[in-house]
């Protein structure tokens, strides 16, 4: 009894020791090759801004070899980057690469001799768009067309008589049709793309737009006019008496519409709609922003306006204390938006809003559709699940919100996230009301 009991401790203790041995070995590993979660970890963040959501093995290439040109591609910058991505869409469906569109430079909706063509490559790179969207979509240079023969011309059709179904089955016949499959180039004429049906859903307008980089002018723009955003908070932390809580003073970006032709266009809307959520006046716009709960004060507010109020200091007067605005002329950064046109300035724009900590727009406004579609994919990205249901545990630092939808009994405005499982850009193309998360919102 007591032999045995000795050779059962003896043998308890060479396997401690073994245990430990491991242990030891695995610690050492530990210490001295980054573990697998962190490479992860670190992966997902350095490809901030730059990972398609599909699996790119789950997607077929276009050719390379054959064409489709599209109409000038016109108005505001996010139904340019709409336009560009449908076209990019339509391109794939005829399995072909979409030659580089023209956008347009300049704001003018009807002189069409204003519009100012701009190429593609002057304001995003071609290459990483190519390389980040290979195999599902690509831009191709008019120097890569070898013969020039004829194109066909394929005439969009319009009209109330040309349905979406119409618009699907004349796509199809030009597929199937032997003859075009090998003619080098296809050119659509007619309305431009913005006008044309949809028939794709939202996740493959939102891996378009993830491979849409600006070019590096333009970002280094960006980065100086976010980092001026940053100083004023250092700025105020460093006059703050109240220092300590807050390691970093926020910055909240308004995407402020409340410019004359903005007001007439929406009033008139909301008549012909019978909905009166559309227009905020500055007032509703200040008092929803002020109430957002949980923002350690002072933030910085970032107004993204249009240049005709940038004359009207009204917008910079009436905000609550603690939250502290400014706008391009404010902050000491119009002469670095001044060199540009329309098109750039609002794409610069665009990032100061999609990058803020907080985000407040108009869910009518395209613009503010496609920051707060950018925000919802970098969630997505940085591997957030579920969004919906978690959205109240989500941290301050990454919503979004609708100023012209009242979100509680607080006063605050509503909290908002694109549906990235909404089959068609309908809702984010023309403004909705339903921005609610309750529905089928998951990341699946
Ligand atoms: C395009 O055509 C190529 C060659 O015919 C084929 O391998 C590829 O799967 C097609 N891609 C798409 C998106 O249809
Ligand atoms: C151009 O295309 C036409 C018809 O598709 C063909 O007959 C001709 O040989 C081509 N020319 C060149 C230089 O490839
Ligand atoms: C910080 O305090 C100084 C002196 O009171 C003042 O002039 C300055 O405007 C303040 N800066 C900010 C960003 O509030
Ligand atoms: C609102 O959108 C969700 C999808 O995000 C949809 O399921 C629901 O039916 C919509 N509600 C209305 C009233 O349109």
């Amino acid at each position: 009894m007591g032999l045995a009991n000795w050779r059962v401790r003896s043998c308890n203790f060479q396997i401690k020791l073994i245990i430990a041995i491991v242990i030891f070995i695995l610690l050492l590993r530990a210490v001295f090759s980054p573990s697998p979660s962190f490479a992860w970890f670190q992966q997902r963040i350095s490809s901030y801004g730059a990972t398609r959501i599909t699996e790119p093995n789950l997607r077929v290439a276009v050719r390379k070899d054959k064409f489709l040109e599209v109409p000038q591609i016109v108005w505001g910058l996010n139904n340019q980057k709409i336009a560009l991505a449908r076209s990019l869409l339509t391109a794939r469906f005829l399995n072909r690469t979409l030659l580089m569109p023209s956008l347009s430079a300049s704001l003018f909706y009807k002189e069409v001799e204003l519009l100012q063509p701009m190429r593609f490559d002057k304001i995003f790179d071609l290459e990483k768009f190519n390389s980040l969207c290979d195999g599902f979509v690509q831009v191709g240079q008019y120097s890569k067309l070898s013969n020039k023969t004829d194109p066909f011309e394929m005439q969009k059709g319009s009209g109330r008589k040309w349905t979406k179904e119409r618009d699907l089955e004349q796509l199809k016949e030009l597929t199937n049709d032997k003859k075009l499959h090998d003619l080098e180039l296809v050119r659509i004429v007619g309305k431009n793309p913005f006008l044309w049906h949809d028939h794709w859903p939202v996740r493959d307008y939102a891996e378009i737009f993830g491979c849409l980089t600006l070019i590096n002018d333009i970002e280094n723009d960006v980065v100086k006019v976010i980092s001026k955003i940053r100083e004023i908070g250092i700025k105020v932390k460093t006059n703050s008496t109240n220092t300590g809580s807050n390691p970093v003073v926020p910055y909240i970006a308004v995407h402020m519409r409340i410019e004359k032709d903005w007001m007439i266009h929406c009033k008139k809307w909301e008549q012909r709609t019978g909905m009166n959520q559309i227009c905020s006046s500055k007032q509703e716009i200040l008092d929803r922003v002020s109430h957002i709960m949980g923002i350690n004060l002072p933030a910085v507010v970032y107004l993204a306006i249009a240049d005709s109020l940038l004359e009207d200091d009204s917008v910079l007067k009436g905000w609550k204390t603690g939250l502290m605005p400014y706008e391009k002329r404010r902050l000491g950064v119009w002469e670095i938006y001044k060199k540009y046109p329309y098109l750039i300035q609002s794409a610069i724009d665009f990032e100061v809003c999609s990058r803020a900590d907080i985000f407040a727009g108009n869910s009518f406004s395209t613009f503010s559709g496609l920051v707060v579609l950018s925000r919802t994919q970098r969630l997505l990205k940085l591997g957030f699940k579920d969004l919906c249901s978690n959205q109240d545990q989500l941290d301050i630092r990454f919503h979004s919100y609708a100023y012209n939808i009242l979100g509680g009994k607080t006063g605050a405005p509503k909290l908002w996230m694109t549906d990235m499982a909404d089959l068609s850009l309908q809702r984010i193309s023309y403004g909705t009301n339903n921005i609610s998360c309750d529905a089928n919102m998951s990341n699946s």
